[in-house]
């Protein structure tokens, strides 16, 4: 299996197995694979971040903030790329940090801002593996979700014989391609996904636009990819990085998202709008510069295409359409109203009365409803999250 598309972010703490890790990130780059590597300051000592930035082709991360560069190693970024995290070798040390949350380094830190799933590959003598503190310690981590590549048995660095080998790079290059094919039910699958605002010209310096970030259609589009769909991200301006992987179609106006999005829209077997489409555009843009001279100026407006009422008009069955809805009252009906008038198959619904939802937030609270008029709410979560549990209702409808 090609592993084009995904990114491994693999953090490497102080173990003589540290070496073993070049022959690892060797196996993914060949796979095609991209890979980011972080170091603990201990694991230097075992094999150099030179070697490995030479192998990944990226600058290996060791503190927060890096001397040279002058850059900040942003933890949150770095684990929010992330397809995978693998914490490989994991030494007790480490893993005690992991169970209990301590964050003193980098490694730390992006291990605890994980958004993927985190694959951990211990290494240590044998005394050491089966004290019961780290038995416990690995437990917690199994609690957490987190995936153990268990170690192997063999001599170790001490010259002891037993297990607590670090397992050998083709086995975790397997256990990492094994995990990540069956993570991708959408495999196969086409999604589109809209985002952000749009602008309408006045003239040529001046818009009618609104304040959509994108993050959470990006988010969404991001999700989608990494369940294996490929995705097609029409997006309005926005200051946000595409996702890795995501086709990106760069649109101003409302109606150059509405032709980007019929483009695509036959061929998708899921389409999630999440746009903050204007709903109205100015009837005439001006060549030039308005100049200020009257004391009054008014613009004349005229509806724009509602983008997802008309793909919900030509919707066949079998593809999958989710609206969004932004409302500051009479939520509910608003939305349903919108979910049967559109043919959608379920809508999720922001309601600015709920606190740390909507524009701009990292946060988002949503309801969604279905075509049964089920209501499901959820909690205020990231807009990862949110965008995962999206993510999964599509999956629940698909197979329905
Ligand atoms: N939408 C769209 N094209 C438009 C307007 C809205 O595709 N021209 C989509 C949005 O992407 C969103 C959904 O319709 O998924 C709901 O948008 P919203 O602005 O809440 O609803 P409207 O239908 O515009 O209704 P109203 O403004 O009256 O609330």
């Amino acid at each position: 299996m090609s592993l084009r598309d995904k990114h491994i972010v693999i953090g490497i703490s102080g173990s003589i197995a540290a070496y073993k890790i070049a022959t690892l990130v060797r196996l993914l780059r060949k796979a095609e694979a991209s890979v980011q590597v972080i170091m603990t300051q201990e694991a230097t000592q075992f094999i150099t971040p030179l070697t490995l930035s030479t192998l990944s082709n990226n600058p290996v991360y060791v503190d927060y903030y890096d001397q040279k560069s002058g850059e900040w190693n942003n933890h949150v970024h770095i684990a929010e790329s992330a397809d995978l995290i693998l914490i490989a070798p994991a030494t007790a040390n480490t893993l005690a940090k992991c169970a209990q949350g301590i964050c003193d380094n980098l490694l730390q830190a992006v291990y605890l801002s994980a958004k993927s799933d985190v694959c951990i590959a211990p290494a240590m003598d044998l005394d050491m593996w089966i004290h019961p503190s780290v038995k416990n310690n690995i437990q917690l981590l199994k609690s957490y979700g987190d995936l153990i590549i268990p170690p192997g048995k063999g001599e170790l660095a001490s010259g002891l014989v037993g297990e607590g080998r670090l397992a050998e790079p083709e086995e975790i290059f397997q256990f990492i391609e094994d995990h990540l094919q069956a993570n991708q039910p959408l495999k196969g699958k086409k999604a589109l996904v809209s985002a952000g605002p749009t602008y309408e010209a006045i003239d040529p310096v001046r818009f009618i636009g609104n304040h959509s970030s994108g993050k959470m259609g990006y988010a969404i589009a991001n999700q989608l990819r990494k369940l294996g769909a490929e995705v097609t991200l029409v997006s309005g301006p926005t200051a946000l990085e595409s996702p890795e992987g995501v086709q990106r179609v760069n649109v101003q106006s409302a109606a150059e998202m509405y032709a980007a999005c019929s483009n695509s829209f036959q061929e998708a077997d899921i389409t999630v709008m999440s746009a903050a489409v204007a709903d109205y555009t100015p009837i005439e843009v001006a060549d030039q510069k308005i100049k200020k001279k009257a004391e009054d100026f008014s613009i004349s407006l005229k509806k724009t295409t509602d983008i997802l009422a008309s793909l919900g008009a030509i919707k066949k069955s079998g593809q999958i359409l989710v609206g969004f809805a932004l409302e500051t009252n009479n939520e509910l009906e608003n939305a349903k109203d919108k979910l049967k008038r559109k043919n959608l198959d379920f809508i999720v619904l922001n309601s600015m009365q709920d606190k740390g939802a909507g524009f701009a937030h990292d946060t988002n609270k949503i309801t969604v409803i279905n075509r049964q008029e089920e209501i499901l709410s959820f909690d205020l979560k990231s807009k990862e999250e949110v965008a995962k549990d999206i993510c999964d209702l599509i999956i629940a409808q698909l197979s329905k």
